[in-house]
């Protein structure tokens, strides 16, 4: 699977050659403006990754640490939402991404993030239901009023789509 409206991220919020597609890029960027201006930096660091790179980073994450263990916290190639262009991992500039938890800038978008169509994709509570540890840095695109229902219902993704599967 390949996005076809991938667009680069502009440069003040992301790394080099970051790119969501349409809908979620605006929304970043907008959501990051705004954080902006009370002096809290969200950055992009890893948006959309395309097959073959999520078989490398796949294959070196089961060389450090076995393949039970990398399931726990990369997707395997083809089923990292990484590839839908919808998904960003975000850092402050400052710490290491695995540390965004104790940063304003993850108080910030646990007030925030919603409000532009963003869910903490991997929360802490919910291994069991997404499948993958708890991800401060990992927020995920799914539009402002699905993302305030996953909100108010404390929900995961998975939680939220399953209500939307009618026969189970
Ligand atoms: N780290 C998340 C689970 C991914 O690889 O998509
Ligand atoms: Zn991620």
């Amino acid at each position: 699977y390949e996005p076809d409206n991938l667009e680069s991220i502009s440069k003040q919020y992301a790394l080099d050659g970051m790119e969501l597609v349409h809908d979620a890029k605006i929304a970043f960027e907008e959501m990051a403006k705004t954080a902006k201006k009370e002096n809290l930096n969200i950055i992009a660091m890893s948006t959309y990754r395309d097959y073959n790179y999520q078989v490398k980073i796949y294959k070196q994450y089961v060389r450090a640490d076995g393949e039970e263990k990398a399931d726990t916290y990369s997707g395997r190639p083809g089923h990292s939402e990484h590839q839908t262009g919808l998904a960003v991992d975000v850092y402050n500039g400052k710490v290491n991404y695995t540390k965004f938890e104790n940063t304003k800038e993850f108080e910030w978008m646990q007030e925030h993030a919603s409000e532009y169509g963003f869910i903490l994709r991997f929360p802490k509570g919910k291994e069991k239901e997404t499948g993958y540890t708890y991800e401060s840095w990992h927020y995920r695109y799914v539009g402002k009023d699905i993302a305030k229902y996953i909100e108010e219902h404390d929900i995961s993704f998975e939680e939220y789509y399953a209500t939307k599967i009618k026969d189970w």
